[in-house]
């Protein structure tokens, strides 16, 4: 059934996706998208979703916590079902594939499937999981950490977009426009457990590029922490307050990040410390600031590193500054994980059953798939991407790696679902 993948329809609905919300990058050629979740450009892309997988029979369903779901039945309803997807949501400067590509990719399992008339046992649902990416509501995977029961969905009710608008608000809006969709009880512990989870997605990195290979079979996920630090100095006339007596929160902020790189510097290039976001008040050039918020991404495969270094970032910072009140929030956290034989086996099996040239390899991403680990056995299928980029418009993968990467999905469904 993996000969029923099509290439060009894969392609054609990708693109016909990426036209929703697109922009153009630093180059010209380079085009990508900034859909952010919860948005009239979210929901459009899944209207395009769901027509085409009622074309094809699947039964839509969504869940409290925005989750949409595509099920194609099996010939026991009785038996957990296989799941697959990702994210539709983008960053404010994304690419056409990241996350996309995984619901495009298991729709176009699912019809190939359909088209050559397969019956699995187990049903297979595909997901697009809600707010993976964090670009507009930060943390991101608020979808899979509230359907796995990792967080109370409420939690999340709070947090405010750059604009000011609620998370619980938005999808309240979100919910409301879906009205017409059967709503589904979120999953696991109380809700559906999976028998398996497969997410295919684009590495985001070079390896496979490198390598002149065409699948990666995930072994599993570093772990990420992100905080919200606020500096509180006081603001003061730029030409007429002396810097002796200023309490100036941007240059404070230097000084932070001065001591944090200290902090976080490692000789083998394995840890990822990224500063990223930063809002200064008031924000004019002739006055000091008297505020600034920046966000720290911090990343490691080894927990302990993690825990380590993350548990420090408070006291550096305040050892660090001169003037100002510190504040330190955690946003998120997503431990590593080892995904399971179960899955990285169908995988691997598929990926030499097609004949491509695949290995073994962790993610630096973090995945919805994370959190859906400790419901049911997990793992991801990743595809080249052109000179590893990510995150920006000039992300690409061809269309021949992407339909490879849905011919492995497929099979590795395909076993999975028996
Ligand atoms: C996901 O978008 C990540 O930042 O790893
Ligand atoms: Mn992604
Ligand atoms: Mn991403």
């Amino acid at each position: 059934m993996s000969g029923s993948v099509s290439e060009a329809r894969q392609w054609g609905r990708l693109m016909e996706l990426a036209e929703i919300g697109a922009i153009v990058g630093d180059r010209p050629e380079d085009r990508g998208v900034n859909r952010p979740c919860l948005s009239a450009g979210d929901r459009q892309a899944r209207r395009l979703m769901i027509g085409w997988a009622r074309a094809i029979g699947c039964a839509v369903s969504v869940d409290a916590a925005a989750n949409l779901f595509f099920r194609r039945e099996g010939s026991d309803p009785s038996l957990a079902p296989v799941l697959t997807g990702s994210h539709m949501d983008s960053q404010p400067q994304g690419g056409r594939f990241d996350g996309i590509w995984g619901v495009v990719a298991g729709l176009e399992a699912l019809c190939a499937l359909h088209d050559a008339g397969v019956a699995t046992r187990r049903a297979i649902e595909l997901v697009a999981w809600t707010n993976e990416e964090g670009g507009r509501f930060r943390p991101g995977c608020t979808g899979s950490m509230s359907w796995s029961g990792h967080t109370k969905p409420a939690a999340f009710d709070g947090i405010l977009d750059p604009d000011g608008v609620r998370y619980g608000d938005a999808l309240a809006e979100q919910l409301a426009a879906e009205a017409d969709i059967p709503r589904r009880a979120l999953g696991g512990p109380g809700g559906v457990v999976p028998h398996a989870y497969v997410e295919a997605h684009i590495e985001q990195g070079p390896i496979l590029e490198a390598e002149g290979l065409d699948i990666g079979v995930v072994s599993g996920i570093q772990g990420s922490r992100w905080f919200t630090v606020t500096l509180t100095g006081a603001t003061a006339h730029a030409g007429t307050a002396p810097l002796r007596g200023r309490r100036d929160a941007v240059q404070d902020m230097v000084r932070a990040i001065t001591a944090l790189n200290a902090l976080t510097a490692d000789a083998s290039d394995t840890l990822r410390f990224t500063v990223a976001r930063i809002e200064v008040a008031p924000n004019t050039s002739n006055s000091v600031a008297n505020r600034v918020r920046f966000t720290i991404d911090l990343r490691h495969p080894d927990a302990a590193v993690l825990r380590e270094k993350g548990d420090a970032i408070e006291a550096t910072i305040r050892d660090a500054v001169a003037h100002c009140g510190v504040a330190v929030e955690e946003n998120f956290h997503a431990m590593p994980v080892v995904f399971d034989p179960l899955v990285t086996g169908a995988v691997a099996a598929a990926a030499a059953a097609e004949g491509l040239r695949h290995r073994a390899l962790p993610s630096g991403a973090f995945h919805d798939a994370q959190f859906v680990v400790p419901i049911c056995p997990t793992g991801m299928i990743f595809v080249p991407s052109r000179g590893g980029i990510s995150h920006n418009p000039a992300e690409y993968s061809t269309p021949g790696q992407l339909a490879a990467g849905a011919r492995v999905l497929v099979r590795s469904l395909a076993s999975l679902a028996g």
